[in-house]
């Protein structure tokens, strides 16, 4: 039998997954050597995964930016200094773009320009048209839970976060897209 051989687009395609795994490896590492708040904080490593995953189910359906919303999703808390209020943290967090190690440094500046007003802004309570941001602060949202609070739709950007919201599960909200 002829053996198949993949295709330039296929082996293209394995190349960029290996290439954004071992970039997101190295964000979340970064992450958690600059956190100070501890292995268990309700902004840490749980939290993270939880909005990057909501990230990536909301940038199925829409014109956002995932690599953006992935990179806010482990960078939004992560120069957080307590779990209480700390309201400086949004502008700390935003201002610490500038000292991203060398190796993470491979956002465009519109798309640095997007991650730096999302952090910046990520607690002001605000919605947003601008899909990119709107995905971000919706996949941040969705984990209120963790603290007692319940994601309402009309606090959502997006209308997958608005859905998620209203159905109260992304496991539900998966179900019924497929
Ligand atoms: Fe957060």
């Amino acid at each position: 039998m002829k053996k198949r051989a993949f295709s330039k687009t296929v082996m293209h395609t394995f190349d960029t997954i290996k290439m954004k795994k071992d970039i997101f490896d190295k964000l979340r590492a970064y992450a958690e050597s600059t956190f100070k708040c501890g292995l268990h904080s309700i902004h840490g490593f749980n939290h993270w995964q939880n909005v990057d995953d909501s990230a990536r189910l909301i940038c199925e359906d829409s014109q956002a930016d995932l690599v953006v919303v992935r990179f806010f999703a482990f960078l939004h808390d992560a120069f957080r200094v307590n779990d209480g209020s700390d309201l400086d943290h949004d502008p700390r967090s935003a201002d610490n773009l500038d000292k991203l190690p060398e190796e993470l440094s491979i956002l465009r500046p519109d798309q640095l320009n997007l991650l730096e007003y999302a952090i910046r802004h990520h607690t002001d309570g605000n919605t947003s048209e601008d899909p990119t941001i709107g995905a971000c602060w919706d996949s941040d949202r969705l984990d209120l839970g963790r603290v007692g609070i319940i994601p309402i739709d009309r606090f959502m950007s997006t209308q997958a976060g608005k859905e998620i919201a209203r159905l109260g599960s992304k496991l539900l909200y998966m179900e019924k897209k497929n």
